[in-house]
């Protein structure tokens, strides 16, 4: 009962974004969309179905990291779902909620598709896979079907695949606001209007394992048990102000500072969930002591954390020296 009136919800919003939107639909739909990292945290939900956030967040995308995605119609009862040229069971977690999500936007029920991804990052590891996966699939659906859907139309599609998702339909600094309708048309994402050239992201591989608890039901057991969550949306708005002046002024020490600091006050709330929510690995505790070493001796260098137990790094060009030398194994990605 519960599982069909939320469906609806989640339709509704379809219905209301395809409205009116008749395009002619071509043989195949192909879309890359980029991972994104967030500067400033996306925690929390207001509505679980719509992935509507309580926070409004901002992240930067990885350039030509990401998702390229192919989806074509199928004469088969069932869709099919390949993920680096290896089919993913339908059973399977990640299986469902791509099914789920055809479901939402197959134009007829009996209409099947078969959707190849290729994804250059580890699959839930915490780096964004699920972000730029569903985005790639939003906008690969939106060119099979050719619903010329606009980008914050694209964005809202996205996030129902993954919240974070609304932010990887978009190149370089993206925020997406929290909104706060009930429906979530004023919760979409959004370009912001920079760019940094000598800025520069690492991605510190700690472990590839799947993470021990999804960012879905850790997102729901912070909000629900952590008492020190109730600080954590007005800390996100003071954040993600910081951080966009500080983007404005190509102030590496202010974003830096301002972003590891709101990772880790997002961590802190998981670590005060009950039971506790602890991502890190030994080597993650290494690796962030190994980074405030970097800072000590002088190098701006900063790191962020998503759900999981790698880190990324944000730093300028002219300290990749340093941060080559520090993590060898380190990808280091120019975003802009
Ligand atoms: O969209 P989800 O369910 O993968 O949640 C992502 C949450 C974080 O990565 C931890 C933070 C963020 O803003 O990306």
């Amino acid at each position: 009962m519960t599982e069909k009136v939320l469906s609806l919800k989640k339709r509704e919003v379809v219905d209301a974004l395809l409205q009116g939107r008749n395009g002619s639909p071509s043989d195949a739909g192909h879309a890359f969309a980029p991972v994104n990292i967030a500067l400033c945290k996306y925690w929390g939900k207001r509505d679980s179905e719509l992935n509507l956030p309580i926070n409004s967040s901002l992240s930067i995308s990885l350039d030509r990291l990401g998702a390229e995605t192919t989806v074509t119609p199928i004469d088969s009862p069932r869709d099919r779902f390949f993920l680096n040229d290896l089919e993913v069971d339908l059973e399977d977690d990640a299986g469902r909620r791509v099914a789920d999500y055809l479901d939402l936007l197959r134009p007829s029920p009996a209409a099947r598709y078969r959707v190849d991804s290729h994804s250059d990052v580890p699959v839930a590891a915490g780096i964004a896979s699920s972000a730029s996966g569903f985005a790639a699939l939003a906008l690969a659906l939106n060119d099979l079907f050719g619903w010329g859907l606009e980008r914050r139309e694209l964005s809202i599609l996205a996030r129902l695949g993954s919240g974070s998702a609304a932010r990887s339909v978009y190149d370089g600094f993206v925020e997406w606001h929290a909104g706060q309708r009930a429906d979530g048309m004023d919760c979409f994402a959004e370009r912001i209007d920079a760019e940094w050239k000598d800025l520069r992201i690492a991605l510190v591989e700690i472990s590839d394992s799947p993470k021990p608890i999804g960012s879905r039901p850790a997102m729901a057991r912070t909000v629900e048990t952590s008492r020190l969550y109730s600080g954590w949306p007005r800390r996100a708005d003071e954040d993600i102000g910081e951080i966009r002046a500080a983007i404005s002024g190509r102030d590496i020490e202010r974003l830096g500072a301002a972003a590891e600091s709101n990772a880790l006050a997002m961590h802190a709330t998981m670590l005060d969930s009950r039971p506790p929510i602890l991502y890190w690995k030994p080597a993650t505790l290494a690796a962030i002591e190994k980074v405030w070493h970097l800072r000590d001796d002088g190098s701006a260098v900063y790191l962020t954390m998503d759900a999981g137990p790698n880190l990324k790094l944000v730093f300028e060009k002219t300290t990749r020296p340093q941060v080559e030398a520090a993590f060898p194994g380190a990808r280091i990605v120019a975003p802009f």
